[in-house]
């Protein structure tokens, strides 16, 4: 929850100047009751009487020990994507059974890995994949499903259907003669279990009807499959998508709301296409923590050019690439100056050596000077697990605050880390 108190941001009842005081800039802050209080939305609403239900947090939007162990307290499932998002969870003592291993071009090394760590599911992604994984040996079961390209893809505000056929992920719902050779491929391995589809169009997705789109048409696909093969496919992961508000302009469908459609829908299409559904997944990744986090910087110099006023940050594409990378647009405040009159447009600007590292294009602030703080909101997703250390910048800390109280989750980046792994032999 955010409060200003004597001028000042607090986040989860702590001041921004005291974080910045105690643990340095950039840092990121994440208020972990706005975390915890979206899990819970998504487990309360998105619930069937027809089918068990299972929430699986993509950990690619933020992902460090402590997220995966609060993942864990709230019994949520784990997508993850690489050996290394399966590390990261299996240190922190996330129950294995719950990771849904997902990518387009997973390793031996990290097919080996998802067996000897003993995960509930895999999402093939295509056939190589599939005569991979057939030739291990297991000693326990594995869930398999099977990422479709439904050729339905949203962008933010608009949808398609019948778009992007060239996709690098998943099968093409087309294909059935080869969708119907992976299933037989892995059950020809006694220890897989081929349980059924998976499909993800997209991400930031406003439009209900989008949603409405995806598991209309996984519906007819899935049923056209049981007459195929003449038998069921009991689960159906939609994938994840759901928006969150980065800009005043932003409508994201509330949390209750996304979860009723998509839980009327699977019904529908259950009953219409009398698919004997037991279990439908999704995994939300942004709408979980994008909101609950904070960027907190300390603004440095300032420039004026003729059509221009720079405020510089002490961080940019390197703590956040989105908005270099997707145009991304993102508000902000400075943290120590929250009541004062805003009457300055500026342009925020990073230390990173490229013209494009601008955070925040244009924005109107009060009047900044050095030393004070800038927060910038929603920046919870896809920003420290985006990080890079170009320019030798340093990867930021993390902070998680609850009622009044701040814990250092990931410790700012140290120099020797910097060039832990750097040899310095020349030849
Ligand atoms: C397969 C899959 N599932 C879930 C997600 C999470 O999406 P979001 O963070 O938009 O909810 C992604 C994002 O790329 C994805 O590729």
């Amino acid at each position: 929850m955010e409060q200003v108190k004597n001028n000042t941001l607090y986040i989860g009842g702590v001041s921004t100047k005291k974080l910045a005081e105690q643990y340095g800039t950039p840092l990121y802050i994440y208020d972990q009751d706005s975390i915890e209080k979206r899990i819970e939305a998504f487990k309360t609403n998105f619930r069937s009487e027809q089918f068990a239900t299972q929430i699986v947090y993509a950990s690619k939007a933020f992902l460090c020990k402590a997220m995966a162990a609060l993942v864990e307290k709230h019994k949520l499932g784990m997508d993850v994507v690489s050996s290394g998002e399966l590390y990261i969870a299996s240190q922190s003592g996330f129950d294995m059974k719950n990771i849904v291993f997902h990518g387009n071009n997973k390793s031996r090394e990290e097919l080996q890995m998802a067996i000897d760590q003993r995960i509930g599911t895999i999402v093939l992604d295509n056939i190589a994949e599939a005569r991979e994984l057939a030739k291990f040996k297991m000693k326990e079961d594995m869930d398999v499903l099977l990422r479709i390209n439904p050729g339905v893809e949203a962008h933010t505000h608009q949808y398609i259907v019948t778009a992007h056929i060239d996709s690098k992920f998943g099968v093409l719902k087309t294909e059935i003669k080869t969708i119907k050779e992976i299933v037989q491929i892995i059950e020809s391995n006694p220890n897989l279990h081929f349980k059924g589809f998976h499909a993800h169009i997209g991400s930031q997705i406003f439009d209900r009807n989008a949603f409405k789109a995806e598991i209309e048409t996984m519906g007819q696909f899935v049923s056209e499959m049981k007459q195929e093969m003449k038998r069921d496919f009991p689960t159906l992961d939609l994938g994840g998508g759901f928006a969150a508000l980065y800009t005043n302009e932003d409508k994201p469908i509330p949390i209750n709301e996304v979860c009723a459609v998509i839980i009327e829908q699977c019904e529908s299409i259950n009953t219409q296409f009398q698919l004997n559904l037991k279990k439908i997944l999704i995994e939300p990744g942004r709408s979980i923590v994008a909101e609950a986090g904070y960027s907190l910087y300390t603004i440095g110099f300032t420039k004026d050019t003729p059509h221009k006023k720079y405020i510089f940050v002490d961080g940019g594409m390197s703590d956040n690439i989105r908005p270099a990378l997707y145009q991304a647009k993102y508000r902000a405040d400075i943290a120590n100056k929250m009541n004062d009159q805003k009457d300055q447009e500026v342009c925020i600007a990073g230390k990173c050596c490229e013209s494009g590292d601008l955070l925040i294009e244009k924005i109107t602030l009060p009047e900044a000077q050095q030393d004070d703080l800038l927060v910038m909101y929603t920046t919870g997703a896809y920003g420290y697990s985006m990080a890079s250390t170009y320019n030798a910048l340093r990867i930021p800390a993390v902070v998680f605050v609850k009622n009044g109280k701040d814990s250092l989750v990931v410790h700012r980046q140290t120099y020797e880390e910097l060039i832990s792994k750097d040899e310095g032999e020349i030849l």
